[in-house]
């Protein structure tokens, strides 16, 4: 991969530097990358060797712990979070379970995520439950995922075990032997609800083992089939320790948001919606602060930072980490220091495309505000952009 690729996704993947290569239509070497493995757990988010505690979040954090509480008394809870990308929903959903974690070892924590591309995969925000209840990853191979849906499923389920392990191998697409094969006939009407009623099956295994927090992450990616499967599942078990949370960008047009919003019609008060907004711009500040410690960091540079990053903990660590790569601030011993070309920040390409992506879900109307007030400048009265909307654009 080029040295571009190489730049976003360092963090996501094992790569070892091939040097300058000459290549065909290319006047200049170009600086190559090779790919020689995925890192294991990687998030692709922060920033390399620098760590800051969690900033402004402890009211979200105390309200889900409290909801867990409940669950865990015997009624079950469902929690959504949402806020932009960026804000911080992987970052609390994580802090809260290490602090469940570390008070409870019998709770135990599901968690399926959906992939950026997967709106169009079926099931498979589904398969990605089915793989946390068994433990393994979605680099398993088959031999290891079968004997592991086998295990798992016979410790849970005891004797009623095959008939869930069947369906769910057929879920995740497993050779069968024929035994199990024979029992998927005439399955497709009736898949959704027998990978519901399996799935139901298990989690209530689970729960009679200690209490159980039940999470979907990113649903704005999630697929139609999974969504529909989810739905069906939730309501089934209200009754069981259980705490589900909903994570979610906060996109309604989303096939995903059906879960956000089905949530709020099957339960009522018993769901509650946890907003992040964006860091009021004290805590922004001690975020940048406790990031680096850079005692020579000019002030404006730091207001820079502030202002590009508009609140956003990820936009934050974006601009921080362009100022590392271009040299502009780096680490001498354990402080920091800023260097001559700490001027002229830009925004980085890593937030162009996010960026892009707000702008283009904003009504037709806003983004033709925007475009013009874009063409006058970084600073205009209201008046200015006042005349120019009403010119007619052809
Ligand atoms: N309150 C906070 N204090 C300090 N750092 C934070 C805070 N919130 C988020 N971060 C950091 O900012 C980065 C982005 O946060 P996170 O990945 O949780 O965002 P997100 O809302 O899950 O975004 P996405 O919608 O893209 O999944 C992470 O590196 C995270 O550790
Ligand atoms: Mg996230």
């Amino acid at each position: 991969m080029s040295g571009a690729t190489h730049r976003f996704i360092a963090a996501l993947v094992e790569s070892v530097d091939v040097g300058p290569l000459d290549l065909k239509g290319k006047t200049n070497a170009v600086q190559a990358y090779e790919v020689t493995g995925l890192k294991e757990g990687a998030t692709g988010r922060g920033l390399t060797g620098i760590h800051a505690p969690m900033i402004g979040r402890d009211a979200q954090l105390a309200h889900l712990r409290e909801l867990f509480g409940i669950a865990r008394a015997g009624q079950g809870r469902v929690a959504s979070v949402l806020g932009e990308p960026g804000i911080g929903k992987s970052r609390l959903l994580a802090e809260f379970r290490a602090s469940v974690e570390g008070e409870d070892s019998s709770v135990r924590w599901i968690e399926g995520r959906c992939l950026s591309y997967g709106k169009t995969l079926p099931y498979h925000l589904v398969l990605d439950v089915v793989r946390s209840v068994i433990g393994v990853s979605s680099s398993a191979s088959e031999p290891e995922v079968r004997e592991a849906l086998q295990r798992v499923m016979r410790e849970l389920l005891g004797d009623g075990w095959a008939e869930p392990y069947a369906y769910l191998g057929h879920l995740l697409s497993l050779k069968l032997d024929p035994e199990a094969q024979a029992r998927l006939s005439a399955l497709d009407r009736e898949a959704i609800k027998r990978y519901v009623a399996s799935l139901l099956q298990i989690v209530r295994a689970i729960s009679t083992r200690g209490p159980v927090v039940f999470v979907f992450e990113d649903l704005h990616w999630a697929d139609a089939a999974s969504t529909d499967a989810l739905l069906m599942l939730m309501p089934l078990a209200a009754d069981l320790p259980l705490l589900s949370i909903l994570s979610s960008r906060r996109d309604r047009d989303a096939v995903g948001w059906r879960l956000v919003s089905g949530a709020r019609d099957l339960f009522g008060d018993a769901l509650t919606e946890i907003r992040l907004d964006p860091l009021s711009s004290d805590q922004a500040r001690s975020l940048v602060a406790n990031l680096l410690e850079i005692e020579s960091l000019p002030q404006k540079t730091r207001d820079l930072i502030l202002s590009k990053a508009e609140g956003n903990p990820f936009f934050v660590e974006e601009v921080i980490r362009m100022l590392i790569d271009r040299g502009a601030i780096r680490r001498e011993g354990n402080s920091w220091i800023a260097t001559a070309s700490v001027v002229g920040v830009e925004i980085p390409d890593t937030l162009q495309g996010l960026l892009l992506e707000r702008i283009d879900r904003l009504p037709k109307e806003s983004r033709r505000t925007l475009r013009v007030a874009s063409v006058i400048g970084r600073q205009f009265g209201v008046t200015i952009l006042e005349r120019l909307l009403e010119v007619p654009t052809t």
